[in-house]
């Protein structure tokens, strides 16, 4: 969607504000006049307008079936942007703060009956919706979920109720690449046509990407958090050349051709800005792209891009908008 088009914000109250893991705490929203909420499916994001001013999205983490609160759990990212520091720093119950309506780049198709859902860390937060809301409709799934250590863990009680705790593996790795949960075996086949969503830092999504060249790119999924650093410190700045309208714009090194083109005064559409969700793909006519998506196929790459977070190779690129 563009930035014209997206729902209102609404004021809604902070009623939590707990700490629920080490560096990891859970918010939760309410109407102040106790009215019922959009409602939202599982997989959905809330955007926040934090006490700094700036936007920042997340994934719903309570069942979908209850209308009368959202809840969200958020890390405290010290070499972040200071949004989630804001919030957990700063806010407290009795807060009221501007929330945009849930929007879902992440949802469960309703035919399927079977999950895998793998979770690095944070990642989590949305697989507690969407185990809340298999489970409702007798559906199966298996949930991994890596984490550093128990103190870092967010949900620990929640996974291990009689109804989750057999289709949910919690694996430590203590922060030691060398212990990280093996995902050949996991990933080797796709069984009862599942499908696999994946949440958590870029090289863990890479790596299920990775590993996932013989499931149907229909069946694999993948959500990043909205302040996914997708960019590096060899980034260049490059050209963009807008097909349609001939003009060549400039992408430095601290933009995106998304933003670049939003500046250019372009309406552009995009939803998740972190190169899941598919919206923002668009035709690539010339030059070599430096791909930093997880959506397309390898097929794929040749002759599109996701302008959201890819950027060039070449000096130059050309594409069809
Ligand atoms: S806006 Fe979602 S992939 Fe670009």
């Amino acid at each position: 969607m563009t930035a014209s088009d997206q729902p209102p914000m609404m004021p809604l109250r902070v009623t939590r504000n707990d700490k629920i893991a080490d560096g990891i705490h859970l918010l939760e929203f309410r109407d102040p006049g106790g009215k019922t909420l959009p409602e939202f499916s599982a997989g959905a994001h809330i955007t926040i307008r934090v006490p700094n001013g700036a936007l920042r999205k997340y994934s719903l983490c309570n069942d979908p079936a209850e209308r009368d609160r959202y809840a969200v759990a958020i890390k405290r990212e010290v070499n972040g942007r200071g949004g989630s520091i804001k919030l957990i720093d700063s806010v407290k119950a009795g807060d009221e703060l501007m929330v945009a309506p849930p929007i879902n780049d992440f949802e469960l198709p309703q035919r399927a009956t079977d999950f895998l859902f793998i979770a690095g860390g944070i990642g989590v937060t949305p697989f507690m919706a969407m185990i809340r809301e298999a489970h409702a409709a007798k559906k199966r799934f298996r949930l991994y979920y890596c984490s550093r250590s128990p103190e870092t863990t967010a949900f620990i009680d929640e996974l291990s109720a009689p109804e989750f705790k057999d289709s949910v593996t919690i694996h430590y790795d203590q922060g030691d690449p060398a212990r990280s949960l093996d995902f050949k075996l996991i990933l080797a086949e796709r069984k009862n046509r599942e499908h696999l969503y994946c949440c958590g830092p870029r090289p863990l999504m890479e790596a299920v990407r990775n590993m996932t060249g013989h499931w149907s790119s229909a069946a694999v999924h993948f959500e990043a958090f909205s302040d996914a650093e997708t960019h590096k410190a060899t980034d260049k700045a490059f050209k963009v050349k807008l097909a349609q309208s001939g003009d060549v714009i400039d992408v430095l090194v601290t933009k995106t051709i998304l933003e670049a083109m939003r500046e250019h005064g372009l309406e552009v559409p995009s939803s998740c800005e972190t190169g899941t969700c598919g919206t923002c793909r668009t035709k690539l006519l010339a030059g070599e792209a430096d791909h930093r998506d997880l959506c397309l196929a390898e097929h794929e790459r040749g002759d599109n891009i996701m302008i959201c977070v890819s950027r060039a190779k070449s000096d130059k690129i050309t594409i069809d908008r």
